[in-house]
């Protein structure tokens, strides 16, 4: 008596692998997976590995899942294993019901009805009638090799034809509509019509490799190109990736990656020239419960697609599909075919080397999320760039592990920030900082490129005061943060801080607006954030320096802090670009913004000290705030 397959796949869900096998065989950790000395035969060297749902011994072949386990190293039979595990998971073994074993048995009996019609589709494609079928699949360059490995056919002429074919096997027409082969002729009582005719035949299998319906292509330009079987009691499109059982072998004895392609012949194609791993959906976009088919079988898929604006727009829909899903253990990489081409023509007219050249150029989905975003995204207002960073900070806000999420934002707003924070001739900073747009206006002359190594140790000594004010004081950000992101401070510590605090002040600013209160721009709050991001060292490199100004300290009032931040700012700044902050906050005070005058007086005895060589670090506070 069979045991119903939901039951098998919780009890599978419910028995992890490693601390079962970990019982009887001594795991180390390797990378995702882990390893040990094989059960099943003897050796010294580890080759026998634990993923999440199988085990695999690369010296003896062995492999299975927690049931076959139980079985090899206990002795028992199926069943036997099967009470075992499922006492130990507190879960009921389920006796057979009535209804259950009818349900079974015409599951079983759609499964041979597939099959049979596969086997005639199949040989028609090697008659007569089906050579017009065989040509064009020969002239798509498939071998007949492959042709037979995926049971390509040829699906007969219509007209009642299948229905005729099997009838002698026994198959009634009812069967045939019940496996979406035929379809209810319309006004003809009790007659059916050929579902698929004068097309070539793609049995689609499940993971386990039984058939469960087909989809049909038209011999050249004919519309609809394919036409897939009707959902039925074994056939559910959303859940179903053509070519999975294959792949799924492919992968699990690593011999190659999982690469999601769009069509059944782009995954024939790869899947010939070497690349086995390969799997589609069927016409539809990717679903989340074919992405969970796809975890089952790798954690790090590789989604591969055009790179016309099609493929694009399909790419960013899987990529927001994805985020609630992601997981520490669950990923994806994205790949693109450029030129117009899908994987087929690519290798068609490339060779298998072009395609292992754009697998090579994957990303990982932080980065081509980004890329995506931020395609034909207008970045040159501010408005723009506040909206993309909102909706940056929200795609990330998708993903549930919460440190998860918190990487993703940060990773997100680190481009975010590199990208928009141009060298000052390329393009004019917006909003308050905005000058160049004044007619006779001339760039004040730039830094040196390569500052002299004193230079740089000035620099990365203002940049520590002027970081240690902002941590001391975060609330600062509010009103510097425009100023601070353009700001191009040294590599390493300073610049990475300034990632750091510029992405915890977008990410609150987020929060502040999604649910109304004013967000906390709170010190431990900060100082988790940066924890976080792994900037414990930097942090400390900073707050445990000697020499800092009095505005770093407990005691400073918020004027002083703002005072000696933007002493600092206008050191880091050089003297051209002071030169044009003071003009634009000059033009501001007359302009009637009265928070201009402490910028202005600021910024005038900043760029004095300046011009007669100092650098603000000879009397720290003093100089700032007297
Ligand atoms: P494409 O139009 O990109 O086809 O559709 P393709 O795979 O490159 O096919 P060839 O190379 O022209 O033979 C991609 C997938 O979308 C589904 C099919 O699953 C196809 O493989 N599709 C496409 C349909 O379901 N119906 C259609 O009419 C067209
Ligand atoms: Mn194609």
């Amino acid at each position: 008596m069979p045991l119903p397959p939901n039951f098998l796949d919780e009890l599978r869900a419910r028995t992890p692998l490693p601390p079962l096998i970990g019982r009887k065989v001594k795991l180390t950790r390797n990378g995702r997976q882990w390893k040990g000395c094989c059960p099943f035969h003897n050796e010294k060297t580890p080759s026998f590995y634990v993923y999440d749902d199988h085990f695999h011994c690369f010296g003896c072949g062995q492999h299975g899942d927690a049931i076959g386990f139980t079985m090899g190293t206990e002795g028992l039979a199926f069943r036997e294993a099967v009470e075992r595990l499922a006492h130990e998971a507190g879960l009921e073994v389920p006796k057979e019901s009535p209804r259950q074993a009818a349900r079974e048995a015409k599951a079983r009996t759609l499964h041979d009805v597939l099959a049979a019609a596969a086997e005639h589709m199949q040989r028609q494609l090697r008659a007569p009638e089906g050579r017009e079928g065989l040509d064009y699949l020969r002239r798509r360059g498939l071998t007949d090799e492959t042709i037979e490995r995926f049971g390509l056919g040829w699906s007969g002429a219509g007209r009642g034809a299948l229905a005729a074919a099997l009838k002698p096997l026994g198959i009634e027409p009812r069967q045939l509509a019940e496996a979406g082969l035929v379809k209810p002729a319309e006004g003809r009582d009790g007659a059916y019509n050929d579902f698929f005719y004068n097309r070539v035949m793609f049995p689609i299998r499940d993971r386990r490799g039984r058939i469960v319906s087909f989809g049909g292509r038209i011999l050249g330009d004919g519309q609809p190109k394919y036409l897939n079987g009707p959902e039925t009691d074994v056939f559910s499109k959303r859940r179903t990736l053509y070519g999975l059982d294959l792949a799924r072998e492919a992968v699990f004895r690593g011999k190659a990656d999982l690469i999601v392609a769009e069509g059944y012949m782009d995954v024939i194609a790869l899947h010939q020239a070497g690349f086995e791993g390969a799997v589609a959906p069927l016409g539809t976009a990717l679903t989340p419960e074919q992405m969970e088919e796809i975890w089952k079988v790798t954690p790090e898929p590789i989604l591969c697609l055009d790179a016309d604006a099609a493929g694009l727009r399909a790419a960013t829909r899987s990529a927001e599909m994805i985020l609630p899903l992601l997981g520490t253990e669950r990923t994806l990489h994205f790949a693109t075919v450029e030129g117009g081409k899908d994987p087929d023509e690519l290798i068609r007219a490339k060779g298998p080397a072009a395609f292992k050249a754009v697998l090579e150029a994957k990303k990982p989905l932080s980065v081509a999320l980004y890329d995506l975003m931020a395609d034909g995204r207008p970045l040159g207002t501010p408005e723009g760039r506040a909206a993309f960073r909102n909706d940056l900070v929200a795609a990330a806000g998708q993903i549930p592990d919460k440190a998860l999420a918190a990487e993703y934002r940060g990773a997100l707003l680190d481009r975010f920030f590199q990208n928009t924070r141009r060298p000052r001739e390329a393009r004019p900073p917006a909003g308050t900082f905005n000058r160049s747009a004044r007619p006779g206006f001339r760039p004040p002359p730039r830094l040196p490129p390569r500052p002299a190594p004193e230079l740089e140790a000035t620099r990365k000594e203002q940049a520590r005061c002027l970081l240690a004010i902002t941590l001391a004081n975060p609330w600062l950000l509010n009103e510097v943060e425009e100023a601070f992101a353009l700001l191009d401070l040294p590599h390493g510590p300073p610049a990475a801080l300034q990632a750091a605090l510029l992405a915890w002040h977008a990410g609150l600013a987020l929060t502040e607006a999604s649910d109304g209160s004013p967000a906390s721009l709170d010190s431990a709050d900060l100082v988790a954030h940066l924890h976080r991001t792994g900037l414990d060292e930097a942090r400390n490199w900073v707050i445990r320096a000697t020499g800092l100004p009095r505005e770093a300290g407990p005691d400073a009032q918020p004027g002083e802090a703002l005072a000696g931040w933007w002493h600092f700012f206008g050191f880091l700044r050089g003297e051209g670009a002071l030169v044009e902050d003071l003009e634009e906050a000059r033009r501001e005070l007359e302009a009637g913004n009265p928070a201009a005058q402490a910028r202005v007086v600021s910024l005038s005895r900043t760029l004095r000290a300046y011009r007669s060589g100092e650098t603000g670090l000879e009397d720290g506070a003093e100089g700032a705030s007297a």
